[in-house]
């Protein structure tokens, strides 16, 4: 696709995001996985880890109207309903915190659409991705019920096939998935994994 091209396809995500009122453009991302997978039911509860601006907890709070637990070192305005916790997703610490919210409770969704600043090392870049999205599985492991559901944001390369063979353990169905409101040069692809096997 040509520069004007995609620019122009850039601009129009950035402007129904305004016009529908999200906070990203990444909204769409989780529309389109939602519309293709049905990942959120009605009630759900579910965590949302790298969450500021709010794009997807928006989402996530429009689909199931149930206990949305938003996690970023940055900060998301407030947003009703949303529960959102300041913090490193990869500490122990943001983990109690988890805990603390949720007692003996489990979610039925993990979404994780955490990034590294991209350094524009491909190799470094996907290496610090793989880190967070094997920190993104210990929420599954710790906090998903039998037979819930994960959406986990990858780049493709190869340390994404360790990733899948990870997620293929704890899943019965697990698929890759590009939506078009990604950026047509960028490597990144959503994991979308349902039906969590019993541990
Ligand atoms: C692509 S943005 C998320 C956009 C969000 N899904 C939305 O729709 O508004 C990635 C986020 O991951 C967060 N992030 C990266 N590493 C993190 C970490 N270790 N703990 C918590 N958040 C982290 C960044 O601060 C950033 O806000």
């Amino acid at each position: 696709m040509s520069r004007w091209k995609e620019e122009r396809r850039r601009d129009f995500y950035y402007k129904e995001a305004k016009k529908l009122g999200y906070r990203a453009r990444s909204a769409f991302k989780l529309i389109e996985i939602q519309q293709r997978f049905g990942i959120i039911k009605r009630g759900d509860r579910i965590i949302d880890l790298g969450a500021s601006p709010g794009g997807w907890s928006q989402v996530a709070l429009e689909y199931s109207n149930g206990k949305v637990i938003g996690i970023d070192i940055l900060p998301v305005k407030k947003l009703n309903g949303l529960i959102f916790i300041k913090g490193d997703a990869t500490s122990e610490d943001t983990k109690e915190k988890v805990k603390e919210e949720l007692g003996d409770e489990k979610v039925d969704v993990v979404l994780s659409d955490l990034s590294p600043n991209l350094s524009g090392n491909r190799y470094l870049d996907q290496a610090r991705s793989f880190w967070l999205c094997m920190k993104a599985l210990e929420y599954v492991d710790d906090f998903l019920r039998e037979g819930g559901r994960f959406v986990c944001k990858g780049f493709e390369g190869s340390d994404l096939d360790e990733f899948l063979k990870e997620v293929r353990k704890r899943f019965k169905i697990v698929r890759k998935f590009s939506p078009r409101a990604s950026k047509k040069r960028s490597r990144e692809v959503y994991i979308i994994a349902i039906g969590k096997r019993s541990s």
